[in-house]
């Protein structure tokens, strides 16, 4: 072999081993790369799970927060509309309805107490919420203060037996056709559920009525629930799919794929499920007990003569708790055009035999001036009926009242 041979052999062997240092050191880099990229794609795609970007103020601090969007992720993104109606009650998208009852026994787990404001300072069932909607309504909130609005959280979870109460207490006040309108036969309410959440505005004095709707307040919740995983359940002019007249205050936890699905369709989750009554469905028959439910009578001997204006007989007379502090906005001394007394959670106990009172103050009932004719006979509230007693549910038949 000849010198020249010799360094050819040399030259080739060392650029042999440098292409393959460089293809080595490429490749690795390219492996470090893509292992960053994934591990980064990861965490990225577990944090779009949980982490919901709600609108700040960062950069400024008016009502411009308003329009800020939520980030749309995964959450949103990644929503496979359901082939089957969701019947667990569990499920974040659970479908309840007259028809679609839930067991009564069913107590969501770990309710807790959302970090809102609330019409009461103090602890109530009606504070609490599955944890999921819990969340997602705290952000909600933080979201309408930030934009300027100052909702207020009035009825959240409710157990089979206090729907019971506000069911029966509506019947025996507000007549068959209104309760069925508004109020949810115990075992049907989604209240149930620890998912929904009547909200007001103490711009309104925290009253649960139609009128919430027109209150910035209540315009800003139907603007922007749906980015927060609620929907309005029951909506204007959709009485005939949900079964339930326009409740602007009554918002539902879904998540937030479904809540941006039909909020984006306009449609109700009855739609959503294609809910139909099942043929041999009978609402009032199955119910019938309740529907019909008639309040205890008093003994005659009971019977108040207080004035001479009505004799109380067969039905109590309304009374309001006195010394009751209205500024806490339970909706006492609210008049008007009122509806929420099918929904609020401050009503009275049945279960406690009534006890005959005198007629109330004028200004202890909504400034009217009630007198026992103005209990509604059976299907004598429309729903927009204006009612001079009762007017917010916190009036009473009896003068027990719940706090
Ligand atoms: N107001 C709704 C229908 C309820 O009672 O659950
Ligand atoms: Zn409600």
């Amino acid at each position: 072999m000849n010198r020249k041979t010799q360094l050819m052999i040399i030259v080739s062997v060392l650029a042999v081993t440098l292409i393959s240092g460089i293809v080595i050191a490429i490749t690795h880099v390219g492996n470090k790369n893509l292992a960053a990229k994934a591990a980064s794609s990861e965490s990225t795609s577990s944090d779009s799970d949980f982490t919901y970007i709600s609108p700040t103020l960062e950069n400024n601090s008016d009502a411009e927060s308003e329009d800020t969007q939520p980030t749309i992720d995964k959450e949103v993104t990644s929503f496979v509309p359901a082939t089957e109606m969701d019947l667990d009650p569990t499920s974040i998208t659970v479908y309840v309805n007259k028809e679609h009852a839930l067991p009564k026994d069913y107590k969501p787990d770990n309710l807790v107490t959302p970090n809102i404001r609330f019409d009461i300072t103090y602890f109530d069932e009606r504070t609490l919420m599955r944890p999921e909607a819990s969340k997602a309504l705290e952000k909600l909130f933080t979201a309408a203060e930030k934009a300027g609005y100052n909702l207020i959280g009035i009825s959240g979870y409710r157990s089979f037996d206090r729907q019971y109460e506000i069911f029966t207490n509506n019947i025996a006040t507000q007549g068959k056709e209104h309760t069925l309108m508004y109020s949810a036969v115990p075992g049907t309410s989604e209240h149930q559920t620890g998912l929904a959440i009547d909200v007001s505005a103490s711009s309104l004095n925290n009253k649960l009525t139609d009128e919430f709707a027109d209150t910035p307040e209540g315009i800003w919740l139907a603007d922007n629930s749906y980015k927060y995983g609620f929907i309005i359940r029951y909506p204007k002019d959709k009485a005939e799919i949900t079964g339930y007249a326009y409740e602007p205050w009554h918002i539902r936890y879904v998540g937030r794929g479904l809540s941006y699905y039909l909020y984006n369709n306009k449609l109700t989750l009855d739609e959503y499920y294609n809910y139909k009554p099942s043929s041999d469905f009978d609402f009032e028959a199955l119910y019938a007990d309740i529907i019909n439910y008639v309040p205890p009578t008093l003994p005659p001997s009971t019977t108040p003569t207080m004035s001479a204006t009505p004799t109380i007989s067969a039905t109590p007379s309304l009374s309001t708790k006195p010394g009751k502090d209205t500024t806490k906005g339970n909706g006492k001394n609210n008049g008007g055009k009122n509806t929420d007394e099918t929904d609020s959670d401050d009503m009275p106990d049945l279960s406690v035999t009534p006890v005959p009172t005198p007629t109330p103050e004028p200004d202890e009932i909504g400034g009217g001036e009630p007198t026992v004719t103005d209990i509604p006979e059976e299907g004598d509230t429309g729903s927009d009926t204006p009612h001079t007693i009762g007017v917010d549910g916190n009036t009473a038949i009896t003068d027990i009242i719940i706090e």
